[in-house]
């Protein structure tokens, strides 16, 4: 696997699911702006890897802006360095040294066919690395996005998703070398997960009770914990104190205390597509309309007479995902209980 990140809470926790997924090698993470401003991302992206153990991954800085549109950043979602109320110690590895863009252009290179490139935040860095190598959708196992919104409202505006509407542009460029690619090769479609299954990934606090248990980190229900986490296990008491800010968000604006986990499903259906159904649909993106700019638009019913170009998960078996991410997030927590951070 090989992530692209805007460092974002639900980001962090598809690191953490990535890390705690025996079926993955995580090969690099390379980061862009959205959530929130580069220098946020790239920082707390460390840290995370660290907490989990993992300062051996490289991390490497993308472009700190959209293609052409002007940065938005959502600090009100995902707190003002994107990882809520936690805090973590300043990572003691260094970033990269190569910028994001090429690293995904040499590592492809390196091992063509067997990487799967898993976007979550606006696509940048993968609009970038595709301009420089428009082989590149041929080199890579897969490309699979959290990004969209195919068949549901948007989050950002009514027809928009955050990481489409951050930066349209660079979608229309990876669709158009992807489709490109396609008719050269034989070259997988992208797989899309938009909000219509990412907001069915919904985390409640009694699964972030389950995942402590299953760390030996037995919460206490009757602590109160508005000022901060008292878990002992370093990750437990992260995940408590990023997901508080979370769940307050979508109380907030989505009329629940939870928290769509719309990231770590994207690596979840990345490692096994068994936990999404899709379809095989003909999707553009909108660039210049009045109201509906960065809407995903899927041609459901053939009118363009178009190739299908992304497969759309229009399904989850969310149950099955979320505790699959309780049992491994929780398994990883429980391998790290004793490391003082
Ligand atoms: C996407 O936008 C960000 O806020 C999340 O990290 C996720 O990648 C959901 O629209
Ligand atoms: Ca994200």
């Amino acid at each position: 696997l090989l992530l692209d990140v805007d460092t974002g809470i639900d980001d962090s926790l598809a690191l953490l699911y990535a890390c705690a997924s025996d079926d993955a090698e995580l090969v690099a993470v390379t980061c862009v702006s959205g959530n929130v401003a580069l220098p946020d991302v790239e920082r707390s992206t460390r840290a995370v890897l660290e907490l989990a153990g993992r300062s051996d991954v490289e991390v490497a800085l993308g472009r700190p802006v959209p293609l052409v549109r002007p940065l938005d950043i959502a600090p009100e979602t995902h707190g003002p360095q994107g990882i809520g109320y936690a805090q973590l110690p300043q990572p003691r590895t260094p970033a990269s040294t190569r910028f994001g863009p090429d690293l995904i252009v040499e590592e492809a290179r390196r091992r063509p066919g067997e990487i799967t490139l898993v976007t979550l935040g606006p696509v940048t860095n993968l609009a970038l690395a595709v301009l420089r190598e428009p082989g590149l959708p041929r080199l890579l196992r897969r490309w699979v996005l959290m990004g969209g919104a195919y068949r549901t409202p948007g989050n950002t505006s009514p027809t928009t998703e955050w990481n489409v509407h951050c930066d349209p542009e660079a979608l229309k460029v990876c669709l158009a070398a992807w489709s490109a690619a396609g008719i050269v090769g034989d070259v997988p479609r992208p797989l899309a997960l938009g909000l219509d299954v990412t907001e069915r990934a919904k985390l409640t606090p009694e699964h972030l009770m389950a995942l402590a248990r299953r760390a030996g980190s037995e919460p206490d229900a009757s602590r109160d914990e508005s000022a901060g986490s008292v878990a002992r296990n370093p990750v437990v008491r992260y995940l408590a104190d990023a997901l508080r800010f979370y769940m307050e968000f979508h109380s907030r604006f989505d009329g629940f205390y939870g928290a769509f986990i719309h990231d770590p499903l994207a690596v979840a259906a990345a490692l096994d597509p068994g936990l999404v159904r899709t379809e095989a649909l003909a999707v553009d993106v909108e660039l210049g309309g009045t109201l509906t700019t960065g809407q995903t638009v899927a041609d459901w019913r053939r009118h363009w007479n178009r190739p299908p170009n992304v497969d759309v998960a229009v399904e989850a078996d969310s149950d099955r995902f979320l505790e699959r991410f309780v049992e491994r997030v929780g398994g990883l927590a429980a391998a790290r209980a004793d490391v003082a951070i």
